[in-house]
C-alpha cells in the first residue's frame, strides 16, 4: 500500500490553461507537455531539488533535459556568471575567455585540436554535418534510427518512426519527426539501424566513397540509455577511416556527462568532429563543435560558415570555465557513478515484480517496462511506454523528478548524496505499488 502523500497541482493547473492560450501546447519545448494530468510550473532549483508553483518539493533528476550535471543554481556557477554579467553579458567581438576556454577543452579531449562555440546542440550538429559534406566533398550523412541530433529537418529524421512505416531493418525507410520538413533532405541522408555493425559494412560497400559523414550518439542517450556492442564504434571508425568518411560524434548528452572526457574517453574511440553541449556549461545557453585542425580550419579558411551572434557568449564561457573546474576535481565523476548505480539497482529492484528493467552506463539510466534490455530502436517497440510513463507519473506525484517521456533517461549530479538516493527509493517503492494498484501486469 503506498504511503507518500500525493501533491496537488492546483498552481500549476491555473498556470498551465493560462500558458495555453498564448504559447501553442502551453509548454516551451514539446516534450514537456508530456507530463500528465498538466505540465508542472518550477518556482525555483537549489541542488538536487526543484520546488513548484504550489509549493512541492522535487529531487530532480531531469537535471534540465542533462545540463544541471552541479544541480540547480550551484553557488560557483552563479558567482562566475554574475562576475561576468557585470563586466558584460555580451560583446560580439573577441574576449579572454575565448583562448581559455578552447584550451581547457583541447586539454581535455584528446581528438579535439581547434573547437567553435555555438547556443545549442542542434547548431554544433549543423556545424559538424557542414563540415563534413565540405571536408569530403561529398553528399550523404549516415545517422542512425532512434537517436535525436537537434530538431532541425537534416537530422529529425526517423528519431521515432513508428512500426508500420520504420522499413526494412537493413535499410530503414527515412521517416521525417516533424510535418513541413524539407523533401530535400531525405535524398542526402541515410538512416540505417544503430548497433550492427555488418549493415553498416554492407552500406559501406555500396556507398562508401559517397558518404561525407556518419554522426552517431556513442552511447545512445535518447532511446533508454543504450552502449554499443563491443566493437562496434571501433568497427565504424574503422570503416571510416578506410572510405575517407568523417566520424562525428554527438557528445552533447554524453560530454561530461558519463565521464569528464565523454563517451569517446569511455569507448576509447576517437571521432573526427565532436558535439558538445548540456552538461559542457551547466545549464547555461552554449555549445561546442571541435575536432581535427585540418577540418575545423575549414572554417578559418572561410571555405565553411559558422557564424552566430551568440557564439562564444561569455557569460556561457564563464559558466564552462567554473564548471570544469569542479568536473576536473578527482573523483567528481567516480561519485556520480556510485550513486547513479546504486540508484540503478534500487530501482531494478523495485520494478523488476512489474515487469520493468533498468539499462544505464556509467552516470546515466533509464527505465523501461518490456521482456529484457535492448540494442537498438526497433528492440525497444517490445517497451510498453504507457507503464513507464504511468512509473513517472507516480514518482512525479510523490516528489522525484524525471524525464517526462517514455524514453528514459535519469541524470546525476554533484548536488546529489546518498541521502537523497535512499529517499528516492522510498518513493518508488510507494509509487510502484500505487501503479501495482492501477494496473497490474
Ligand atoms: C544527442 C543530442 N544531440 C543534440 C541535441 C540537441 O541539443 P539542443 O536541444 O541543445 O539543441 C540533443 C538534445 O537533447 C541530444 O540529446
Amino acid at each position: 500500500m503506498a504511503t507518500t502523500p500525493v501533491y496537488s497541482l492546483d498552481r500549476s493547473a491555473a498556470l498551465f490553461a493560462e500558458t495555453s492560450r498564448v504559447i501553442p501546447g502551453g509548454v516551451g519545448s514539446n516534450d514537456r507537455a508530456l507530463v500528465h494530468p498538466h505540465p508542472i510550473f518550477i518556482e525555483r532549483g537549489e541542488g538536487p531539488y526543484m520546488f513548484d508553483v504550489d509549493g512541492n518539493p522535487y529531487i530532480d533528476y531531469l537535471l534540465g533535459y542533462g545540463p544541471l550535471v552541479l544541480g540547480h543554481a550551484p553557488p560557483v556557477i552563479t558567482a562566475a556568471v554574475t562576475a561576468q554579467i557585470e563586466r558584460g553579458s555580451m560583446f560580439g567581438a573577441s574576449h579572454r575567455l575565448e583562448p581559455m576556454v578552447a584550451e581547457a577543452l583541447v586539454d581535455l579531449i584528446p581528438s579535439i585540436e581547434m573547437v567553435r562555440f555555438g547556443s545549442s546542440g542542434t547548431e554544433a550538429v549543423l556545424a559538424a554535418m557542414r563540415l563534413a559534406r565540405a571536408a569530403t566533398a561529398r553528399r550523404y550523412i549516415v545517422k542512425f534510427e532512434g537517436q535525436y541530433h537537434g530538431w532541425t529537418d537534416q537530422v529529425a529524421l526517423s528519431y521515432a518512426p513508428p512500426p508500420d512505416v520504420a522499413g526494412p531493418i537493413l535499410r530503414p525507410t527515412i521517416v521525417p519527426s516533424s510535418e513541413g520538413t524539407a523533401p530535400s533532405v531525405i535524398d542526402d541522408t541515410i538512416v540505417m539501424g544503430w548497433n550492427d555493425l555488418s549493415a553498416l559494412d554492407l552500406l559501406f560497400a555500396e556507398l562508401g566513397d559517397q558518404i561525407a559523414g556518419v554522426i552517431t550518439e556513442p552511447i545512445c542517450c535518447n532511446y533508454g540509455v543504450i552502449e554499443p556492442r563491443p566493437g562496434y564504434i571501433e568497427g565504424m571508425r574503422e570503416l571510416c577511416d578506410r572510405y575517407g568518411t568523417v566520424l562525428i560524434f554527438d557528445e552533447v548528452q554524453t560530454g561530461f556527462r558519463v565521464a569528464l572526457g565523454g563517451a569517446q574517453s569511455v569507448l576509447g574511440v576517437r571521432p573526427d568532429l565532436t558535439c558538445f553541449g548540456k552538461a559542457l556549461s551547466a545549464g547555461y545557453a552554449i555549445s561546442a563543435v571541435g575536432g581535427r585542425a585540418a577540418i575545423m580550419s575549414l572554417i578559418a579558411d572561410r571555405r565553411v560558415l559558422q557564424a552566430g551572434t551568440y557564439n562564444t557568449n561569455p557569460v556561457g564561457l564563464a559558466a564552462i570555465a567554473a564548471n570544469l573546474e569542479v568536473l576536473r576535481q578527482p573523483g567528481c565523476f567516480e561519485e556520480m557513478a556510485r550513486l547513479s548505480v546504486k540508484l540503478r539497482n534500487g530501482i531494478a529492484e523495485i520494478v523488476a515484480p512489474l515487469g520493468g528493467y533498468v539499462q544505464g552506463s556509467t552516470t546515466v539510466f533509464g527505465v523501461a517496462f518490456g521482456p529484457e534490455p535492448i540494442v537498438n530502436m526497433r528492440e525497444g517497440w517490445r517497451n510498453d511506454p504507457d507503464r513507464v510513463m504511468a512509473f513517472k507519473r507516480e514518482l512525479r506525484l510523490r516528489g522525484i523528478y524525471t524525464k517526462p517521456t517514455p524514453r528514459d533517461i535519469w541524470y546525476l549530479s554533484t548536488a546529489h548524496e546518498d541521502s537523497h538516493i535512499e529517499r528516492t527509493l522510498d518513493v518508488a517503492a510507494d509509487a510502484a505499488s500505487a501503479m501495482a494498484e492501477l494496473e497490474p501486469v
